[in-house]
């Protein structure tokens, strides 16, 4: 029977990327059934709201949701329709997989990391006002609770992966309540993993060390923006925020996505790489349990990086973003 999944293909290269990767996955032999939605922009211009009820309706109902990029305006506007979706469906775990692609340039080898980013709360909360007309204020919010189950989550994946070190970032020398109880509960978390090293970084020294050293990480548990920000770095050493993929996971379902944005600067253009968006597919049949079909798209992709012809401009390539996807699908066997 098909799955069915929740499909946001978003704005900008959003639409583009993902229609080349739904072709890829119904190639795959992969057996799904779309529910398409939308949110942000195209949302406002339909419905007057970036984030419609239906979408999450939808999203609660199928438990499992494939979304493109969604602009999200800065300073004024909708509130980020990720961030909406993340807390309304309490995707609490951002999940960041990066590892080195045969044939793509980097300066790094050796790279097989996941960055796992608490998604619900810190400096993305929202509660910021002006303190009169000159200063305004923004509230770091960091509870035991999504400390604790962030830091399980990542220690769960670390034993799954046969992984065996966890480091955390943090601040606590300087955010001595807020980073320091996201440490204190990594470190009481940590003594249920034994066989797991717990390693702490200050942030800081964090992204030093990932620039010097990557391949010494395996899995870096953070607060929500460090993540954000240590995951776009991560995406640099592996080559860009092209091959990136992502997946918001929660206790009721899961939504993935690539790391980068709405690239509003060649939408609609057929240059976006949709790799990152069908790798994000590809995690999503690996959540469905659905292997086969995600290793299938995966040595496809592998066969295709090679060749120029074949690829985006921004991996160095000459192809569009249709033509790459229609290598992926001719390279399956
Ligand atoms: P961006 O990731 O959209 O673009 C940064 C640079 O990378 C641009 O030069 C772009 O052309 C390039 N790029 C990104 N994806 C690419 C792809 N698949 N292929 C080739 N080149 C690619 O980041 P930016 O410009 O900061 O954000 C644009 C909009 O996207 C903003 O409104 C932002 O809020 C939103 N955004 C949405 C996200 C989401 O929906 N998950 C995540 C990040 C940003």
């Amino acid at each position: 029977m098909a799955k069915k999944v929740t499909l946001i293909p978003g704005d900008g290269i959003g639409p583009e990327i993902t229609s080349a990767t739904v072709d890829v996955i119904n190639a795959s032999g992969a057996k799904i059934e779309w529910e398409v939605h939308e949110a942000g922009q195209a949302a406002v211009e339909k419905y007057g709201e970036p984030l419609p009820e239906q979408v999450i309706e939808s999203l609660r109902r199928n438990k499992v949701g494939l979304k493109g990029p969604v602009t999200t305006p800065i300073g004024k506007g909708f509130r980020s329709v990720n961030v909406g979706l993340r807390l309304a469906l309490g995707l609490y775990a951002n999940v960041r997989p990066l590892k080195n692609f045969k044939h793509i340039e980097s300066r790094y080898t050796g790279i097989d990391m996941v960055i796992i980013r608490e998604n619900t709360e810190d400096l993305y909360s929202g509660i910021e006002h002006m303190v009169g007309k000159d200063a305004a204020e923004s509230i770091k919010i960091i509870t035991r609770e999504a400390s604790e189950r962030i830091c399980r989550f990542a220690f769960e994946l670390a034993r799954k992966e046969g992984r065996q070190k966890v480091t955390v970032g943090h601040k606590a020398n300087i955010l001595k309540l807020s980073d320091g109880l996201f440490l204190e509960c990594a470190r009481k978390v940590a003594r249920d993993y034994p066989e797991i090293q717990l390693e702490d970084k200050i942030v800081d020294a964090l992204c030093m060390n990932l620039v010097q050293f990557p391949e010494r990480f395996e899995v870096i548990v953070l607060p929500n923006l460090y993540g954000d920000i240590i995951s776009d770095l991560g995406a640099g050493l592996i080559g860009g925020l092209g091959v990136a993929p992502g997946a918001n996971i929660g206790e009721e379902g899961a939504l993935f996505e690539p790391i980068h944005g709405s690239a509003p600067d060649i939408a609609g253009q057929n240059k976006a790489n949709p790799l990152a968006m069908i790798l994000s597919g590809v995690e999503m049949l690996k959540y469905l349990d659905l292997d086969m079909e995600a290793k299938r798209i995966l040595a496809a992709v592998e066969n295709v990086l090679g060749q120029k012809d074949k690829i985006t401009p921004d991996l160095g390539g000459t192809a569009g973003t249709k033509e790459m996807a229609q290598a992926i699908i001719k390279a399956m066997v």
